[in-house]
């Protein structure tokens, strides 16, 4: 990781009633892999289109690679991949044209069309596909393409408008291995999701929106850092869930008690025998426990408790 790459300046979009984004600032190293996340609405695609220079921002600006997005578009457009949240294809196109297509949008070697067209399906795993019109394709196949074309130029900037979108979990993981691909290559990625799991082992930074206003944008690290105090456990009930729920949340010390099915997350202050206590009362209470850890923070964990802060 090195310079800044990308620069983003009080950046604010409206339409008409609705500001879409609000005074978003932050800045990009280069090679870093940014995980943008926050519910619908929050105005990621917005400020992904402002920073692909293909919508104008009510004011405010951002700098990639020193370029301004108002004042040199094209240039932007040139350094960059963008991989919109819509298929904008051309359902009567065969792949292969549809990537001749934009090659020559592009404005690359003549001479290499040939090479590189192959080379790029094979890289997306289209290869053998070129002739297959587009409007045949998989929803998995389609956001390959798409993925292909926003690399095609060997951008050094992707913006990825959630490219997992709409994908079985077969099709997700595909995706998510080009894209860790792509990321050790040293490109720097903003890349939007719903579902920050899927991130988490190969981004190096997120930024988190809610409402167009930018809640957090920082390190991996520091987003962890922004969880609640305490230490937080996990524990999995064959039977007793709701027990569990109603113990922890009458002990001292316990709090952030979330249920997720059989599982339960709680944080807990105490020292280790007190944690051993917490293990004897459920017990106690007829809970019949397969597994109780501490758990490790995750970017999810912080991610919720900024939310719940900013509502
Ligand atoms: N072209 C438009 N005209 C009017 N309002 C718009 C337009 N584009 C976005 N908005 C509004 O701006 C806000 C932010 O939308 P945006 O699509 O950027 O959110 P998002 O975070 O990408 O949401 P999602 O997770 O659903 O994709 C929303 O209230 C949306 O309705
Ligand atoms: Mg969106």
């Amino acid at each position: 990781m090195g310079s800044i790459i990308i620069e983003v300046d009080a950046l604010r979009r409206e339409f008409d009633e609705t500001l879409a984004v609000d005074g978003v600032s932050f800045s990009v190293e280069e090679g870093a892999v940014f995980a943008l996340v926050g519910p619908n609405g929050a105005g990621k695609t917005t400020l992904m289109r402002m920073l692909a220079a293909l919508l104008e921002p009510s004011s405010g600006t951002a700098r990639i690679n020193g370029m301004d997005i108002r004042e040199q578009p094209r240039a932007v457009h040139s350094l960059l991949g963008f991989l919109p949240d819509f298929y904008g294809l051309y359902d009567e196109l065969a792949i292969c044209e549809y990537l001749r297509f934009f090659y020559h949008a592009y404005r690359l070697p003549r001479e290499m069309i040939g090479r590189r067209i192959e080379e790029i399906q094979a890289h997306v795993g289209l290869e053998g596909y070129g002739d297959r019109q587009i409007g045949t394709l998989s929803r998995g196949m389609r956001q390959k393409l798409s993925l292909a074309r926003a690399i095609l130029h060997d951008p050094k900037i992707l913006l990825l408008d959630e490219p997992a979108g709409g994908l079985d979990l077969e099709s997700r993981e595909e995706m998510q291995a080009l894209l860790k691909g792509l990321a050790r290559t040293g490109k720097t990625i903003i890349v939007s999701s719903h579902i920050l799991s899927e991130l988490e082992d190969y981004c190096s930074h997120v930024a988190m929106m809610d409402q167009g206003r930018l809640l957090f944008a920082g390190s991996l690290t520091d987003a962890r850092r922004r969880l609640p105090a305490g230490r937080r456990f996990r524990l999995r009930a064959a039977a007793g869930v709701e027990r569990a729920v109603l113990q922890l949340e009458a002990q001292g010390g316990v709090s952030h008690v979330e249920r997720h099915g059989s599982d339960v997350v709680f944080e807990f202050d105490g020292d280790q025998p007190a944690v051993a206590e917490v293990v004897k009362a459920l017990v106690g209470a007829g809970v019949s426990l397969t597994h109780f850890s501490e758990a490790a923070g995750t970017i999810q964990d912080s991610y919720n408790a900024l939310m719940k802060g900013s509502r």
